[in-house]
């Protein structure tokens, strides 16, 4: 392994797919991506992707899930010694059919609320994004971004 792929730090965590829970997922992955000295461009940019990729979660994931214990996010975090920062986005929701078709600019099934503008947010805020999704076992959507001094 390169020196500079080293890993240097991670977490996980598992929550519920409440509403609630947007601003504290922002939190978790805020204070994480701060250990890499970002500016307050590159830390917007990670919280307002990883804020569309939990919405998408509480949004449309477990819209057919009755049962209350099943609707849950697990995020999880890492980084690595040349300033990469990559974030998963996971549920066990209802996945996608045409994940494709989902990520074009202004596709949306969620109706007239919805600007169907997620995954071009999520393209747009970092320097990868990649979406794997089946149909009825759910969805991981995983963010990375180069982050801090390492990479100015
Ligand atoms: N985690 C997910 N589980 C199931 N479907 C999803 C998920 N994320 C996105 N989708 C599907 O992809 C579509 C596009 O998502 P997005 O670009 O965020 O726009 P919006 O959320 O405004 O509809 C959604 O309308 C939905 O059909
Ligand atoms: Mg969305």
């Amino acid at each position: 392994m390169k020196k500079e792929n080293k890993k240097l730090n991670s977490f996980s965590c598992t929550f519920p797919a409440k509403s609630v829970n947007e601003g504290f997922s922002r939190g978790i992955v805020s204070s994480f991506c701060s250990q890499l000295d970002p500016t307050v461009e590159e830390l917007c940019d990670v919280k307002t992707a990883v804020s569309e990729a939990v919405t998408n979660c509480i949004v449309h994931a477990y819209k057919y899930e009755t049962d209350e214990r099943k609707k849950k996010i697990v995020i999880k975090g890492e980084y690595t010694e040349n300033g990469c920062l990559k974030i998963s986005v996971k549920d066990n929701g209802c996945g996608m059919e045409n994940v494709e078709k989902a990520m074009e600019p202004m596709y949306t099934e969620g109706g007239e609320e919805r600007s169907g503008m997620g995954f071009s947010i999520m393209k747009c805020f970092t320097d990868k994004l990649s979406v794997k999704s089946k149909k009825g076992a759910g969805t991981t959507v995983i963010l990375k971004k180069y982050i801090g001094k390492a990479n100015k």
